[in-house]
Order: C-alpha cells, then structure tokens, then sequence
C-alpha cells in the first residue's frame, strides 16, 4: 500500500518538475494572466521582434548592397500574412489545439543576446556569399558521410549544417529570417496532430523527420506531453543540440541519419511531423523520403508537412520566395516551388490530402490509408 503511494506520488513529482523546467518564466507568468492581457502581451512580444529583424534585414541588405527589395504589393501581402498568423496562433489557443504557454515559449531575451554573435559572423557570410563559396565546410568533417546535394553552406551560413557553432546561432537566425514568427509556422502542425489524437487516443509514437535543433519537437511535446517522441536529422551537430534542449523530454529518442533511407521498421508511427525539409532536397530525394513516411507510418496514421509556399499556392509571394531563394543559397527551392507537396502525396498512396496556407509556409496534413 505504502509503495503504491510513494511511487504515485515519485511520478507525480516527475511530471511536475518536468512541466516546471519545460516553461520559462514568460510562459509562467502568461499562464496567471487573463486571455486579453495574454493577446496584448504575445503582440508586444512579436512586435519587439518583427522589428528588430527588419531593422536588422535592412542593415545586412545595406551590406550586402542589395538594391532589389520586394515591391508595394509583395509588402503588403506580408503584412496581411503575418498579421493573419498571430490572429490565427491566438485563435489556435482558443481552441485547444495546444496551450497558452506556447505563446511565450520563444526566448525572446536569449535571442536579443546572441545578436553580437551573428554581427560577428555577418563579415565571414558576407565574403562567402560575393565570392559564391557554396561549398566553404568545415575541414574536420567527413564530408563523404552525407550526400552530394547536403554538402553545402545552405542559406550561406557558416558551416553549412556542419557543426556546432552553425546549430547554436541557427534558431536566432531563422527567427530573424522570418520576422519572429518561425516558431508559429512550426507549431502550425500541432492542430492536425490534436485533432488526430482526439479520434485516435491509443496513438502514441510521433516521428520528426528533419528535427533540426529540436523547436518543433519542443512544442509538441509541450502540447502533449505523454507522447512517445523520436527525431531524426542529417545533422549530428543540430541532434546535439536537440538532445540538450530536449533533455526534460520523459520519452524521446533522437537519431542522426537520412531522411532518404530510415532506420525504423515498416509501420513504426502513428504520427510523423516534417517541417521545413523539402525546399532543400532535389527532387529525387523528395520522393524518396515520401517513400519513407509512407512505410514508416501506420495504417491510418497521419502526416503534417510544414514547408515553404509553392508557386500554385500565391502568385504575390511565388515571386518573393524566388528572390529570397537566390539571396539565401537555396538552390533547390525554385524546383520544389513548382510542385505541389499535396499532389505528391497522393501519388504516393497517402488520403485525405488538405492544406492550409500560413504566412509563408504551408502545411499539408494527409492519411496513409487504413
Ligand atoms: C531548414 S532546416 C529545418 C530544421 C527544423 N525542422 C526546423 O524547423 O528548424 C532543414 C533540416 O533538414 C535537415 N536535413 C536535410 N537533408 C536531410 C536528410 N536527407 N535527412 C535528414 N535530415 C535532413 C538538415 O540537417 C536541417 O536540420
């Protein structure tokens, strides 16, 4: 009787500590506030970031002495987009589709901090970028361990996905990239997964494919905490950095590989995430990981795809997102822009194809049939 208790009650201090270490302190002190304070206090918090991006993006295109900027129209389109993402990220918290919290979970202040750090760097990306040195990689690495098309500096940033350095300045860097609102369009695919959970309660193994330094996983795992959770990334530099950032995580398992060729047996998943990872593969690679996620998953189980706009999805900003792929070494960007990521899922078998337009991204839920 008293072992009962006690191991109730050790179980229960686990998952309190794990909530507490999860939730920074904005995320606390949102929590006690009321929905309108909560609205007015997430806006002032993108809008500190919005504008330090673009303050920053002016400076780095003055460097760069890049005199071609998006017109009126593809600026104002941004603006509707971006306004309709905070209005939707809101709505998303109204209806249950993840917590509150996550509103404030961007460390805002740690962001802010490393901006010396990516200034540093900007000279290095800079004379890399006028030189178009696409292949400027560590020299430690074995570079034979990654396919051709992985071996570059994506976004010219230094090292490419290579090292450590790269994964500690990457999440700052994409969230001055996209205006602050790169971890939104990440937590864009917790509403299918929600939903999914709802009909499906006994679905409990979630795949990452792509994790990256782990934001999406963190946000997930935030949102739903009893899920068994596995990452998978190219990058054994950005796994690190996953693992330390994921460490309060109850069960989880991160692995360094190919998307291409994964290591799970057929019928593995209940749910597999993908965000941001098909705009950087040719198109031979693309359809061998929708292979995978096909195999991988099981029947009836669901994928959510986040990715960048394609050119079928908005005319404005199909012309924006080309410019921006040549700006920031995107050399793959301009093919997948003329697919259509729901077409190829269901030439590959999966159902129940939908997609949903966030700002600059899309995502594409779909089935794999029962
Ligand atoms: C644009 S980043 C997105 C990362 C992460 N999902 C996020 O939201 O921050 C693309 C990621 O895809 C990974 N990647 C690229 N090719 C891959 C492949 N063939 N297999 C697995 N991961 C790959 C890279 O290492 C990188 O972490």
């Amino acid at each position: 009787m008293y072992r009962g208790f006690e191991s109730h009650s050790l179980r229960q201090i686990r998952t309190v500590r794990y909530h507490d270490t999860m939730a920074s302190f904005p995320m606390v002190v949102a929590k006690h506030m009321p929905p309108s304070l909560q609205a007015l206090a997430y806006r002032a918090q993108q809008a500190t970031m919005m504008y330090s991006a673009v303050f920053a993006q002016r400076g780095l295109r003055r460097v760069l002495r890049r005199k071609t900027a998006p017109g009126r129209q593809a600026q104002r389109e941004v603006a509707r987009l971006y306004q309709a993402l905070l209005a939707r990220d809101l709505k998303n918290v109204e209806i249950g589709a993840y917590p509150d919290e996550l509103l404030f979970q961007m460390p805002v202040v740690d962001y802010l901090k490393q901006i010396p750090r990516l200034a540093l760097d900007i000279p290095r990306t800079v004379r890399r970028m006028r030189a178009g040195r696409y292949r400027d990689l560590p020299g430690d690495v074995k570079l034979d361990r990654y396919p051709p098309y992985y071996r570059r500096n994506f976004h010219w940033q230094t090292d490419g996905y290579l090292s450590r350095s790269s994964a500690q300045l990457y999440d700052v860097g994409v969230e001055f990239l996209f205006l602050g609102t790169a971890d939104i369009m990440r937590r864009q695919v917790i509403p299918p997964v929600t939903d999914h959970l709802r009909s499906n309660p006994n679905a409990d193994r979630v795949l990452d494919v792509a994790c990256g330094t782990g934001r999406t996983l963190l946000q997930l795992a935030h949102t739903h905490p009893k899920l068994r959770f596995t990452g998978l990334d190219l990058s054994p530099y950005y796994v690190q950095h996953a693992r330390q950032l994921l460490a309060e995580v109850e069960d989880l398992s991160l692995i360094a590989d190919n998307a291409e060729a994964m290591p799970f047996a057929d019928e593995t998943f209940d749910v597999l995430t993908c965000v941001h990872l098909f705009h950087e593969l040719p198109r031979p690679a693309r359809h061998n990981v929708y292979r995978e996620m096909l195999r991988t998953l099981k029947p009836g189980g669901l994928l959510v795809i986040e990715d960048s706009l394609q050119n079928g999805d908005s005319s404005t900003m199909s012309i924006f997102l080309q410019q921006f792929s040549k700006d920031f070494h995107e050399p793959f960007h301009n093919d997948y822009a003329k697919d259509d990521i729901g077409d190829a899922l269901e030439e590959h078998g999966f159902e129940k194809v939908e997609t949903e337009l966030h700002f600059v991204a899309k995502v594409v839920r779909a089935n794999k049939p029962s």
